[in-house]
């Protein structure tokens, strides 16, 4: 006997999480399956995000950053402390407490919005009668039928071909949070967005960590200003940056990786390291879906294929998140996931592709939202830039930290904000004020003329939308 549902989530990551939360929200019997297991092999939802991905990678990087401010940046606060130690197995640890915290805060949010969870992988098996069948193949194998079925599948690493990831030496995102002791030589093949916060880590706790980018541009799709203040930043910290580079052959023995590839010269060159981790992007997963049980379409990344509004080409099926276009962000998935639930219901879901904010973790953060100076400049759009250095901030001073500046792009003609692009201290929270202002299509003098709270960050916010009009006041 199969199992009756008016909607099935397949994958328990953000996408499918907050999907199944808010269609039980709006009154549908739901379930949602999900195949990650923990060290014990019990449930443990939240995908890769929580598992491998957002939530440990920020846990790291907060350890490490801890690591480093007592190292580096106590004396001048007059605090001395000797010798800082780092404890790398109870930093470990405390990062896979925070994980399994956040396991436990999902089951809990299942059981609160009466979401019925299945661990288990979860399969088509056939659509019958405008229902379709998934199979979920755990402890004991169930079969749930639904007339609504919402996959949120995600996504894993991309493999380099010739370097299969042993968790061991060559390391994926999952490996890379795990390390156990920090490695003397890290090398890292990619500098997107994993390569830079992991070798940030890894870096902070003393390894000398090099960064091997494929691109001759650093940070292609950040805002070039931010991209190029950032390569001098990180290559300043100590992390060496080779763009332009081609790798040949990466070769692992007990004693470590090398790596050989010719440079931006097309020299041939040798890295030899005790890790290595690939962060070259990510592919979509539909691994074990058994989509051709009902015809469901993919495209020629693997990726499903969906149109504006999250349908795939089956009737009443929906994908959501990294296993669909767009960028590969766990508030992405999740504004699509409430959006689907949100239409299965009748209702208008919406999500604006425009005011998605990116942000990159490392120190200085980088955070920004909509079109970039050179973006502006190829879509020939007339605009004005103000800029503001956290140099000039008050807060940033009392912090010790005025790396950076807030820039601003606004339309030269109506004044609307069209991106905003911050390197520095909490740029993550700094950007949500320009998110808001560009969902209410706000203009930079409205920014300007907002009272801000002193001594705050949130001032360079403010003064950057002043210096669009060549008005700022403290610079
Ligand atoms: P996932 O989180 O991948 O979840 C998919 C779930 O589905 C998994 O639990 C998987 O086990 C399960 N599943 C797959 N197939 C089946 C099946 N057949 N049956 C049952 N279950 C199945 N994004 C940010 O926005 N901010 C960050 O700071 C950030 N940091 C990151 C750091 C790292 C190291 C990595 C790797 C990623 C990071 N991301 C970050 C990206 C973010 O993790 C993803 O965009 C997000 O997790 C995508 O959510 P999702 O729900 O689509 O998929
Ligand atoms: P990425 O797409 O950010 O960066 C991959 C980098 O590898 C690029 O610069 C690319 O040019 C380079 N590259 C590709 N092939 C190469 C090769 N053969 N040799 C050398 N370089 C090569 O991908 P990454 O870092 O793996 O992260 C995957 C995704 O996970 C991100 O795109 C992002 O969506 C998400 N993520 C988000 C985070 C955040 O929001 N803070 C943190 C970490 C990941």
């Amino acid at each position: 006997m199969s199992k009756q549902f008016d909607v099935v989530v397949i994958g328990g990551g953000p996408g499918g999480y907050i999907a199944a939360i808010r269609a039980a929200q709006l009154g549908f019997n739901t379930a949602c399956i999900d195949e990650w297991k923990n060290d014990k092999g019990g449930p443990a939802p939240g995908g890769t995000c929580t598992n491998v991905g957002c939530i440990p990678s920020k846990a790291l990087l907060q350890s490490s950053e801890h690591f480093d401010h007592a190292n580096h940046h106590f004396a001048e606060h007059g605090i001395s402390t000797g010798t800082v130690k780092m404890d790398v197995a109870k930093m470990v640890a405390r990062k896979d407490t925070v994980v399994k915290q956040n396991n436990d805060g999902i089951l809990y949010l299942f059981k609160k919005n009466k979401v019925s969870f299945f661990h288990g992988r979860g399969s088509f098996v056939a659509a019958k009668d405008g229902l379709y069948e998934v199979k979920v193949a755990g402890a004991a194998e169930e079969v749930l039928t639904a007339k609504h079925v919402i996959i949120a599948t995600g996504s894993n690493a991309r493999q380099l071909p010739g370097a299969a990831f042993d968790e061991e030496n060559i390391l994926s995102n999952d490996g890379a949070l795990r390390i156990g002791a920090v490695p003397k030589k890290l090398g890292v093949i990619g500098s997107g967005v994993i390569g830079l916060e992991m070798g940030s880590v890894w870096r902070r706790l003393g390894s000398e960590v090099t960064v091997l980018e494929g691109l001759p541009t650093f940070l292609g799709a950040v805002d070039e200003g931010v991209a190029k203040e950032a390569f001098k930043c990180f290559t300043k910290q100590g992390l060496k940056i080779e763009l332009g580079v081609k790798i040949s052959d990466v070769k692992s023995t007990k004693k470590g990786v090398t790596v050989s590839y010719a440079n931006a010269k097309g020299e041939a060159q040798e890295l030899a390291v005790d890790k290595l981790i690939v962060s070259i992007g990510r592919v979509p997963n539909t691994i074990g879906l058994n989509t051709e049980a009902v015809g469901l379409q993919l495209d020629e990344r693997g990726a499903i294929v969906v149109n504006a509004d999250c349908q795939t080409n089956l009737p009443n099926v929906w994908a959501v998140g990294d296993v669909v276009r767009g960028p590969m962000l766990a508030h992405k998935a999740e504004e699509e996931g409430v959006a689907v639930a949100e239409r299965i219901a009748g209702q208008h879901g919406h999500v604006n592709f425009n005011t998605i904010p990116w942000v990159i973790y490392t120190s200085p953060e980088i955070a920004w939202v909509g079109r970039t100076e050179q973006q502006l400049k190829a879509d020939g759009v007339a605009y004005k830039a103000g800029q503001f250095p956290f140099l000039a901030n008050g807060r940033a001073r009392a912090l010790g930290d005025t790396t950076g500046f807030v820039k601003f792009l606004a339309d030269a003609k109506t004044d609307e904000i069209l991106g905003v692009h911050i390197i520095g201290p909490m740029a993550s929270e700094l950007i949500s004020e320009a998110v808001v202002a560009m969902e209410f299509k706000a203009s930079a003098e409205d920014i300007a003329r907002i009272c801000h709270a002193h001594p705050s960050l949130s001032e360079a916010t403010k003064e950057a939308a002043l210096a669009v009009d060549k008005r700022t006041l403290n610079f």
